[in-house]
This record gives C-alpha cells, structure tokens and sequence, in this order.
C-alpha cells in the first residue's frame, strides 16, 4: 500500500506544505490518516501521472514529458493522444464479469477507467458498484434533435444554442457523490480502517452507506436533524449505516464529525479528505471524453460545500495540463442566494472568506461555511470563472422544467438550469457558447420539495366512461 503511494502526495492549499500520503504514528505499524495542515488549512493530493508502459512512445518520453509538466505546465500534444487512446480503448470494452470471479472490471467504472489521474490503488483493494457512465443530454436549441421537443425546452429555456445537461444522479446511489465515495472507501480499505464517518446533507451519507455495506465496513453519518430530504435519510437507514440526527445544521455536523473521527480514530470520508475529490475528477474526465474531448466553453453546476467544483475544477486543470484538450472551460458554481458564502466572497474579489447562517428549501446545499472554499476560489480565479446566487423561487421553476422535460433531478440540482438561464440573461454566457450544466442527484431523492402531491392525480372507478369523462375527450 505504501508502493503504491509512493508517487502521491499532499500539499496544503493555504501554505504550501507537503505531507507524505501515508503517515505512521511514533512506533505503530498503523496509519495515521491526515485531513488538514499543521495551518489548519484543507489538503491537495499532489501526483505523478504515467501512462501504462503499452501506451508510452519511448520508455523515456513520460519522464522527460513529466519534467516538462512540472517546470513549465505544459506536454507535448502527442501525449494527449496516447492518453486519449487509452481512455477510449477502455471505454469500449464490454462489462463482463465471468461466472465465478470476482475480480471487477475496472474499465467499466466511470472513475476507475480514469485510474492513472485519480488513485494508485492495487486492484484488490478496490470497492466499486461500478459507478460513472452517466447520461449526458443534448438539450440546446441547435444541438437536440427535432424529436426531443420536451428536452429541446430546457434549451428554449435557459436560451441557449448548444446546451448539455450531465446528469450525475444516474449514479448507483442516485447523485455524483459515488464517485469521491468508490475512492474514498477503497482508500479506508488500503488505511486498513474498520469505521468510516461522515456529515451530509443526505446524498453523501447514502453514498457512504452503500459503499462501506460493500466493504463489510461500520458507516457513521451525521445529519442535521429535520433538514435531510426523506429519500436520503431512508438510503442511510436501509443500507445499515448508524445514522446520528444533530440538532444543529450541516456546518455544526461536520465541526462535529471531524472531532469525532479525530478522536475515535474512525476514518473521515467527507470531501474535506482530499482522496474524494480525486474520485470526483471524474465527472470532469467523462464528460470531455463524451464530448470527444471538445472542452466545452463553459461548465455550471450547482455549490455547497465547494468539493465538486473543487473537483471539476481539478480535472480540467489536470486535462489541459495533459493536452487532452486545448481550452480551459470556465466554471459557473451556483448557490441558493440564502446560503451564499462563496458568492459573496466571490462579489469582493474573494478579499475575504464569508459565512452565512444557510436558508433555502434546497436542503443538499444548505451550507454557510463550506470546506473547500480555498480549493474552489483558486478553480473560479484560474478558469476566469463566475459565482452566482439564485433564489428559491427561481430554483424551482427551473425544477419544474427540468422534470417537466422527463429528465428530473433533485432541487439543488434545478440550480444549475437557473443559474444558466440568469447568465444568459446577463450577457455573461452567449448564446452560441457550449455549455454543460451539471445535474447532481436524482429526482426520487426529495419527493416532496416542488413536486406535484399525490392529492393532484386523478382516482376515478374503473371504466371508460368515468376516464373519458376526466379526460374530456
Ligand atoms: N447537489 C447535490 C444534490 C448535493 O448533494 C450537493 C452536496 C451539492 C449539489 C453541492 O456539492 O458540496 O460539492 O459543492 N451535498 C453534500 C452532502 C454536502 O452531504 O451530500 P458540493
């Protein structure tokens, strides 16, 4: 497990100080797991990318290119190829698992396809439902067929030409968080740890319950009392994990959540552990080789606790860096205008960090004082990237659209459609530019917040009279 890390670092995104992956305490045989600076500031992992030996042009080419990546940001576009060629062979390949084996069929993740960029992990260590291989809709007036008029309305919508929705809650636990999750737990299973903990707002709770019950392991999760939407809550529950309510919010959970694993020495699996934002490149990865590596003009995605845009961020940085593509695309992150901390920093010229007391009925980003808040603000300042707020109201319109249109998501997801459409208006995202929005969990996750109630269906007795009399045909 250490051989395995022995490439990978962590570096404080606050001081720049550099930590081993792999830490022991004084004479123990036990890994120590780190979560944060001596500072006190939040963790980078830092790595060496080598392509697989087959695909390399000259055994001493990666190396070389690797030098060239550290002093000047760059390597030759011929190394985008041979990575790109990687990425597409193993996406070809069928899932397949033979009649009595169990050995998983990595390519078939969309995570572990990407394994050189996300995680050195020995195949055996690795837990995965697969998870990945997500639907992305062309939605844009221009670029969604003539016999897609009901998607075709989100593009009318949001008022753009060519328009993409990714929509993460495809995902097996229904929303993007398997992807840090397949990762985050595999790296509990190389610590060695038995408990794995985390605070939610209920989609990384689920997601953290489903992957430790793979992994025959204990799941803690900390919710804040009353504000977790009920499908979540019933996911944490039926997959076996011991679910604690706090009466507080998210941001007193997971002040709380760090102490406890800190000091019960249960391993901490939210994005504050910089393995699960390596797994989160992923949607990044995916969605350029979907787009046959055209990188998109702009990427908008709804924000809370900043890990997902500290991730795509990430990503792009690391596939321009690649030359797996030529641009770098700017980043929208969207908040719900009463939990809004990243905005208003962001309105400032992030001069300094804010925190609010977070409101907004989309419960998954009701979130005042987000940890990666430094990861993101480096993302907005080097993509040339924007912080937008919207209301509630506005959320749920574009909710309404969005399930109108047969895709649906969950509310904080709707953030993404509103935010789009607000940016349009404003001149800030043209027309005719290419832009992927990012759907982040699943409709049936909240089956109360801005949907119809099961007051407003029809019950009638069953004959074709009393149905054509409702239908008025
Ligand atoms: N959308 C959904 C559906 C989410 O569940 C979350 C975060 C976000 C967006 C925001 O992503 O935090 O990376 O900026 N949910 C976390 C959770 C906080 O506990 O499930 P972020």
């Amino acid at each position: 497990m250490v051989e395995a890390l022995a490439s990978t670092a962590l570096r404080c995104v606050e001081c720049a100080t550099l930590y081993p992956a792999v830490e022991f305490g004084q004479g123990s045989a036990q890994p120590l797991p780190r979560y944060r600076c001596a500072c006190g500031g939040v963790l980078d992992v830092e790595t060496q990318f080598t392509l697989p030996q087959a695909f390399q042009q000259e055994p001493s080419e990666s190396q070389d290119a690797l030098q060239a990546l550290e002093v000047s940001g760059d390597l030759p576009p011929m190394a985008g190829a041979a990575w790109r060629q990687l990425f597409e062979e193993r996406a070809e390949q069928p899932p397949i698992w033979a009649v009595g084996s169990d050995s998983m069929l990595l390519d078939s993740s969309g995570v572990w396809r990407y394994r050189e960029l996300i995680l050195s992990a020995p195949e055996h260590y690795i837990i995965s439902r697969p998870e990945g291989n997500t639907g992305m809709y062309p939605v844009g007036r221009e670029n969604c067929g003539p016999g897609r008029i009901g998607h075709r309305q989100l593009g009318l919508y949001a008022g753009l030409d060519r328009f993409f929705l990714k929509h993460e809650g495809e995902n097996p636990s229904g929303s993007f968080k398997d992807r840090g999750m397949t990762v985050g737990v595999t790296m509990a299973r190389m610590l060695g740890a038995r408990a794995v903990a985390c605070a939610s707002t209920g989609n990384t709770s689920a997601s953290l319950a489903s992957y430790a019950a793979q992994a025959g392991m204990r799941a803690i999760v900390f919710l804040p009392a009353g504000n977790v939407a009920g499908g979540k809550l019933a996911q944490s529950l039926a997959y076996g994990a011991t679910t604690v309510q706090i009466e507080g919010d998210f941001d007193d959970a997971m002040h709380l959540v760090e102490q406890v694993c800190n000091e019960l020495g249960i391993y901490l699996l939210n994005s504050l552990n910089p393995f699960r934002v390596e797994g989160q490149k992923a949607i990044g990865f995916e969605l350029l080789q979907q787009l046959d590596w055209q990188a998109p003009d702009w990427l908008v995605l709804p924000a809370g606790n900043l890990g997902n845009t500290s991730a795509i961020g990430k990503a792009f940085r690391q596939a321009y860096q690649l030359s797996l593509i030529s641009h770098l695309p700017r980043i929208a992150s969207i908040q719900a205008a009463g939990a809004n901390p990243f905005y208003r920093s962001f309105l400032h010229g992030f001069a300094s960090r804010e925190t609010v007391h977070a409101q907004t009925l989309a419960t998954a980003i009701k979130i005042g004082n987000p940890v990666s808040y430094t990861r993101a603000r480096r993302v907005i300042e080097e993509s040339d990237g924007i912080v937008e707020e919207v209301t509630d109201e506005e959320i749920l319109a574009a909710k309404v659209m969005i399930d109108r249109a047969g895709i649906g998501c969950e509310p904080a997801s709707a953030a993404t459609l509103a935010g789009v459409r607000k940016l349009v208006a404003r001149g800030v995202i043209k027309p005719d530019e290419r832009v992927v929005g990012i759907l982040t969990g699943n409709l049936l996750k909240d089956s109360k917040t801005g949907m119809p109630q099961e007051g407003s269906s029809i019950v009638v007795e069953p004959t074709v009279d009393a149905v054509r009399k409702v239908l008025h045909v």
